[in-house]
């Protein structure tokens, strides 16, 4: 049975700019933190405030608020962008690990919205796998 759909922008709802500030912000100390993201966290530079900026301005379009990627950097290509990492399965998993953590810290007070977004991740990172591997 459908409840009620929320037919709001991601961005909206989940409080804009700010909010997306703060979950690439926990998204990337949680990256820095974890052992279980060591593999992810050390294809990265040593500082993570680049990839801070640049996943912050990506999610803002992405959610459907300013398209502040495109406007600096043009068409997003990710997959192409991301070409250049060994991303497997275990590399997917370890970065949806801290999203999934950052988002459960950040939106406190939207499970619907938490439920979405993860799944939005997930298929966008699974997109991002760039090696063959036996099912
Ligand atoms: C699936 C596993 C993923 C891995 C291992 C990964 C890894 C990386 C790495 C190593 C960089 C370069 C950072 C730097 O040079 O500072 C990067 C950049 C970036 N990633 Fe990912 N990423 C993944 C998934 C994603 C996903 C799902 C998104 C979006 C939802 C995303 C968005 C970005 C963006 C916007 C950049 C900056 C691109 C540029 O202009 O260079 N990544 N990623």
């Amino acid at each position: 049975m459908q409840i009620s759909k929320d037919i709001r922008s991601h961005y909206e709802r989940i409080g804009g700019e700010e909010k997306i500030r703060a979950l690439v912000q926990r998204f990337y100390q949680l990256m820095d933190e974890l052992p279980e993201a060591y593999g992810v966290r050390k294809m990265h530079p040593p500082s993570l405030k680049g990839a801070e900026g640049k996943l912050f301005k990506f999610l803002s379009g992405w959610m459907g608020g300013p398209q502040l990627f495109v406007q600096e950097y043009g068409h997003p290509m990710l997959r192409q962008r991301h070409m250049p990492f060994t991303i497997s399965r275990k590399e997917r998993d370890e970065w949806l690990l801290c999203m999934g953590q950052a988002i459960d810290d950040v939106v406190v007070d939207d499970e619907q919205l938490r439920n979405e977004l993860k799944v939005a991740f997930i298929k966008v990172a699974d997109f991002m796998r760039n090696q063959s591997e036996p099912d």
